[in-house]
């Protein structure tokens, strides 16, 4: 449609149909059928108002949408089509590894084609918007939701951000093989206090601007079509009704024109916060601060109405949001084709299609982290004539895809570690025990949760005599074993939303496990299945081996087979900083700089009495199967002003016995400035192949927008004065060399 069509179509709608476009329902609205099933409690609209609606979330597969869609078309007085959205976030058919892990592969271009190949599946499937990506920096592991993330820096979640967006939605919106991205959700929900799930945000505006704005704008300016608003309050202005940030900055300073929509319910979240108290303030806030969508629960149906009558609101603030759904449905080609390309036929082939099943499993070695690989224990040799134990709950089990997944795929279409590992090598000297449930009864999340483990009761081991007598059973495997594969980790559904955790180890049943096992054999490699870094000191300790696997999806088996057995090295590095102990969190390798700050390289005092100040592993810190050695590192100028570029590079040569794949990382840090800067900031990584022996030059252009930063003022400026440079491997590289910008 034109847009003058378009303004035209605003222009004839009445005043319930325009309330339906920017109310969004839910898909327990239409049975089966895809035919409205009337209303109840939860539903409060009627049929008339269901027919309007202009968008649902959580209607699935392709014939049942198209179903919907066409009875919608049928009723609705203008036969405007409904928008389908869904949380797509790794992957649809295919489940690829989670956010967190790829973003451990330092390669926007991985996480833009696993982007591209999830809008090919979901849009056969009739999917139009998917709530994907998250963008929230996290710097506390004991958020459940780290694990939708980019991890802790603002510089690289920038970068994966705007290229999942360029994946989502290809060039233009209304072509095959595409669907809308919605980034999420404004602003800082990363940031809630002690990681405590919904609790609360209070950053500084410098804090908001410098550090947690920039990947969500960075995802606008790629085009994101659709942004959402968070649940959290930020210094007690609920999200959802913060003008200064969604309208101040996001429309007025950034331009996004695209449409806004609330967390699932964040308008009534605000009552919670004790902020408005009637739906008609609610409805009125949200409206105020330029919110376009509300994801059900029904304050702007309940509350508009009563709002417009007593000229608290105008038609023009209805207006402005209707029509940026309008425009979305427009962009999305809806108006031309309002099934556009589902196909239920393709949807089907597309499930289990071998390209994206290579895509995942390839992404598997590109997203786990080698920590730890003394006397060079990995990669196993299958024909060495050594005994090799897989032991842990992960041996056996099939589900590591990770929260968020659409578990569309059948259990037995999936392989566990046991029949990947046995089935690439029949001949194999190896055994499989899988020594304990994921969980015992004595866990504290299943004393102090008992509601939220009936989601994983059937992984909970409860028969004690049964659990002595299996893990003595391991540790009679380990004994006869030279190397013992240990597959421990969280359970799929302690990740996500609602899932913060206090404490942040591996269930005790399963630290029971390793700890037997470790009493009887000393070439222990574990492989940790996990949502977020955990505290895994003892384990690291004890271990010759650590691989963090994080959740890898669909093709998580025969991924993890090609890195232990060396068909593929591990290149993957930590996007997020493991702590020593959950006490340390928050914890982030840019922190600033104080009198007792690891920059002081031989005055190390601790924040803590009882642990270093350092995390265990850093941002950036991760291992391969061969080695780098860094030399030359040089400016090309000792100067830099406004307009020049400034090179900065490295020679990095493979000094092991295989070829391999380095992440070369630069930071910067600005030593004295008006207010204190990090004592490292991410400002370029490569990630470059270098055949054994070989030597290849890196090189990263920087200019005065890199040094750029919120003074006192609030504006956004660089300073005169020394800058220093890191390159090298991971954030703890010491040895720097500096400029001076003029
Ligand atoms: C989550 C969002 C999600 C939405 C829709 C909310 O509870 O916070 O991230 O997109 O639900 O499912």
């Amino acid at each position: 449609m034109t847009e003058k069509q378009l303004k035209e179509l605003l222009a004839d709608l009445s005043f319930q149909e325009k309330l339906g476009e920017i109310q969004q329902i839910t898909g327990a609205y239409f049975g089966d059928s895809g035919i409205v099933t009337g209303t109840d409690e939860d539903h409060i609209l009627n049929e008339d108002e269901v027919n309007m609606s202009g968008s649902v979330i959580n209607v699935v597969g392709a014939a049942k949408i198209r179903e919907v869609q066409e009875e919608h078309i049928k009723n609705h007085p203008h036969h405007i089509p409904m928008v389908f959205m869904l949380d797509i976030i790794h992957g649809f058919a295919t489940s690829f590894p989670t956010p967190l892990a790829q973003s451990c592969s330092f390669e926007p271009e991985l996480v833009e084609a696993i982007a591209h190949e999830t809008a090919r599946e979901a849009s056969v499937s009739g999917q139009h918007v998917t709530f994907s990506p998250m963008v929230d920096i996290c710097r506390d592991a004991r958020w459940g939701r780290v694990m939708e993330s980019y991890g802790e820096d603002p510089y690289l979640t920038s970068k994966m951000g705007a290229a999942a967006v360029k994946g989502y939605q290809g060039d233009d919106l209304s072509k095959e093989g595409t669907i809308a991205a919605c980034v999420k959700h404004l602003a800082a929900y990363g940031m809630v206090e002690a990681g405590r799930e919904y609790g609360t945000v209070d950053t500084s505006e410098r804090f908001l601007r410098q550090y947690y704005l920039p990947a969500y704008k960075e995802a606008c300016d790629a085009g994101s079509a659709l942004l959402m608003s968070a649940f959290t309050a930020n210094g007690g202005v609920p999200a959802t009704a913060d003008k200064h940030v969604m309208v101040d900055i996001l429309r007025d300073e950034w331009g996004f024109d695209g449409a806004v929509i609330t967390d699932y319910g964040s308008t009534r979240t605000m009552k919670s916060h004790g902020v408005p108290e009637t739906d008609a303030q609610v409805a009125k806030l949200a409206l105020e601060a330029q919110i376009d969508i509300e994801m059900c629960l029904y304050c702007y149906h309940n509350g508009l109405p009563e709002l417009l009558e007593k000229g608290e609101i105008t038609m023009e603030q209805i207006d402005r949001a209707v029509y940026r759904v309008l425009q979305l449905k427009n962009k999305l080609g809806l108006f031309e084709n309002p099934y556009r390309y589902t196909d239920e036929q393709k949807a089907y082939e597309l499930k289990n299609n071998p390209e994206a099943l290579a895509l995942a499993r390839e992404s598997v070695s590109r997203t786990v982290v080698l920590l730890k690989n003394e006397e060079k224990i990995l990669p196993l040799n299958a024909n060495d004539n050594k005994k090799i134990a897989f032991i842990g709950p992960y041996v056996e089990e099939w589900d590591m895809y990770g929260g968020w997944s659409i578990r569309n795929q059948h259990k037995i279409d999936v392989k566990n570690i046991h029949t990947a590992v046995s089935e690439r090598y029949p001949d194999g000297d190896f055994v499989f025990n899988d020594g304990c449930m994921l969980l015992g009864d004595d866990e504290e999340m299943v004393k102090f949760s008992p509601k939220r483990a009936q989601l994983y009761k059937e992984y909970i081991e409860t028969d004690h005599k049964s659990r002595k007598e299996r893990i003595a059973k391991a540790v009679e495997d380990a004994k006869n074993a030279d190397t013992v594969v240990m597959c421990i980790g969280e359970h799929t559904k302690i990740g996500g939303e609602l899932s913060s955790r206090a404490n942040i180890v591996i269930p005790k049943i399963q630290k029971e496990l390793f700890d037997a096992v470790a009493e009887v054999n000393d070439n222990i490699i574990v492989v940790l299945f996990n949502h977020r870094p955990l505290d895994i000191s003892d384990i690291a300790e004890k271990a010759k081996a650590v691989i963090v696997a994080w959740f890898p999806g669909i093709m998580a088996a025969d991924g993890i087979t090609d890195v232990l057995f060396g068909d593929k090295a591990p290149t993957g590095r930590l996007t997020m900083c493991f702590p020593h102990t959950v006490g340390q969190c928050p914890i982030y390798y840019a922190q600033l700089p104080t009198d007792h700050s690891p920059v002081t390289e031989d005055y190390y005092v601790t924040g803590f009495i009882d642990c270093p100040l350092t995390p265990l592993y850093s941002f950036g810190e991760g291992l391969t199967y061969t080695e780098f050695e860094y030399s030359n590192i040089k400016l090309s100028k000792d100067t830099l002003s406004e307009g020049e570029t400034l090179i900065a590079s490295v020679d990095v040569k493979n000094i092991g016995d295989r070829d391999g794949v380095e992440t070369v990382q630069l930071y910067i840090r600005d030593p004295y400035a008006a207010v204190s800067r990090p004592l490292k900031e991410l400002k370029g990584f490569k990630k470059v192949a270098i055949k054994k022996g070989e030597t290849v030059t890196v090189e990263f252009q920087l200019t005065t927008e890199d040094m750029k930063f919120y003074n006192v003022e609030l504006e956004y400026i660089w300073e005169p004065g020394e800058i220093q440079v890191f390159i090298g491997p991971n954030s703890t590289i010491k040895e720097h060399i500096d400029f001076k910008l003029v």
